[in-house]
């Protein structure tokens, strides 16, 4: 006879981490879902059964940011090897962006990358669709045919993305700000840097710190308070990606205060690197925003204490060897691989005393799910959650080898850091999709995307009376 209060899994005596506290508890899982938390001798059967003595039990991460250029550039990445590099990182659900060929712009490559996305995740995911003048018509069946979120490229980066004028931003943002969805801004402007990119270029400049010269952070810090400026008018919801610099958390904040629904991010390379890193690395730290001087750091981890930044995200953009080390900085491709190293290198951090374990949990988990509707279900360790869980050693010694890494792309500025975290196990929906650091070959496609799940707050979109569908409707009558 079955037992029907069996379980699939218990996971014993760990120290089970959420934004308020660390508690050392077990927890039993099924059907997918957390079932009993408590001590070990209220764990009922389970079919399985982890010991997690001594091991740090974490809401697996929610990447909201990464490029699995699928379709289009498979040298680069693909969803599965992607999805199987966040299953090593300790990461349960991404974000992909839609800068893949085609880009994601309307339903048909919103559908066709769907399918892609199920045949090949290990891991849970939502799709983000361009949010563009190419995609102004389509908002509506793009939101229909399941996307978590928009993206906008105020400025140009991999897949040169046209940027949208202010203009027709106001408009897009009129047009999205109903549908409640988060838009996703790569906020830098366009107009600055390609003026300076075009000076430095004249003067002859091809070394990579060239790089840094053609983006300061004004180009940040202006596009960042124009967007919150548009939010504020429209009510769009929006999201400031890869927060580089101290200057961008000013206009972060007064968005906060004036009661824009604005959140920021950053990433481990703004955090940890520094200018040191384009002599060290030379292009391979080539990313957008740039990697920049070292007194941005300290305020952005202050940011991330405080609360002003919400998120750590990875910006994961994968690209070759060959596409990494040309010589002329402007010709060398702009990014590098993260979704599998950003839990190890941030978890070193925690070690050092930079911030608690705790705060970690709200960055990489707790805010991603809430922010884009998918709390509680994703994000925390509560009864009846999806089980979506990183069991962490806090005491591996760790080194990155690129060469070993999941992803296709085998190069990055991390090569050789030295990390004292590791996640051991991750497991999506109560399933092991990486096990003692081996894949779990069987997971591939068992990924699925989260929009169905997403319950974003009421919209309150404002100024309606002065969008464009207003004053067209007006005319007609
Ligand atoms: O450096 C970057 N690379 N920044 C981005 O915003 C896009 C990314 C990519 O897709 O390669
Ligand atoms: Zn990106």
């Amino acid at each position: 006879m079955t037992n029907p209060d069996k379980a699939d899994l218990v996971i014993l005596g760990g120290v089970l981490v959420s934004p308020d506290a660390e508690v050392r508890a077990s927890i039993a899982i099924k059907d997918g879902k957390i079932h009993t938390i408590g001590a070990r001798e209220a764990m009922p059967a389970a079919t399985e059964t982890l010991d997690a003595t001594g091991m740090h039990v974490l809401p697996g991460a929610i990447d909201v940011h990464v490029h699995f250029r699928d379709p289009g550039y498979p040298h680069k990445e693909d969803f599965g090897s992607g999805t199987a590099a966040a299953a090593f990182g300790g990461v349960t659900t991404v974000f992909d962006m839609p800068n893949t060929l085609p880009t994601i712009a309307d339903a048909e490559s919103l559908s066709a990358k769907h399918k892609i996305a199920s045949e090949k995740a290990y891991v849970d995911y939502g799709l983000y669709a361009v949010l563009g003048e190419e995609s102004l018509e389509h908002i509506p069946s793009l939101v229909e045919g399941g996307i978590i979120g928009f993206k906008c490229y105020m400025g140009n980066t991999f897949g040169r993305i046209p940027s949208p004028s202010t203009g027709a931003m106001l408009e897009l943002f009129e047009l999205v700000a109903p549908t409640g969805k988060r838009i996703s801004l790569h906020a830098e402007t366009n107009s600055i840097m390609e003026r300076r990119e075009q000076r430095l270029r004249a003067a002859g400049r091809t070394e990579p710190i060239a790089h840094l010269a053609s983006r300061p952070a004004v180009v940040a810090v202006e596009a960042v308070a124009r967007a919150a400026i548009l939010a504020e008018w429209t009510g769009a919801r929006i999201h400031v990606l890869h927060i580089s610099s101290a200057a961008e958390l000013r206009p972060l904040a007064e968005a906060k205060a004036r009661g824009v629904d604005i959140t920021g991010e950053t990433c481990p390379h703004y955090l940890l690197l520094s200018e040191k890193d384009y002599e060290k690395s030379g292009g391979v730290v080539r990313v957008n925003p740039p990697v920049r001087e070292t007194p941005n750091q300290q305020p952005l981890w202050n940011a991330l204490v405080d609360g002003t930044v919400d998120i750590v995200a990875t910006d994961h953009a994968p690209h070759t060897p060959e596409e990494k080390t040309r010589n002329d900085i402007w010709t060398v491709d702009c990014g590098f691989p993260g979704v599998e190293t950003q839990m190890p290198l941030m978890l070193t951090e925690i070690n050092r005393g930079r911030a608690t374990i705790r705060d970690y949990v709200r960055w990489s988990a707790a805010n991603p799910a809430k922010l884009w509707g998918l709390y509680p279900r994703k994000g925390t360790l509560t009864v009846g959650s999806d089980a979506d869980i990183a069991i962490v050693d806090m005491n591996r010694r760790w080194t990155i080898d690129d060469a070993k890494i999941q992803s296709h792309s085998k190069i990055s500025p991390w090569q050789g850091w030295q990390c004292t975290a590791l996640p051991i196990h991750t497991i999506v929906r109560g399933n092991f999709v990486m096990k003692n650091r081996v894949l779990n070959e069987q997971a591939r496609s068992t990924g699925r995307s989260v929009h169905a799940i997403q319950r974003m707050p009421t919209p309150s979109p404002k100024n309606t009376d002065a969008t464009m569908a207003a004053i067209t409707a007006g005319k007609k009558g």
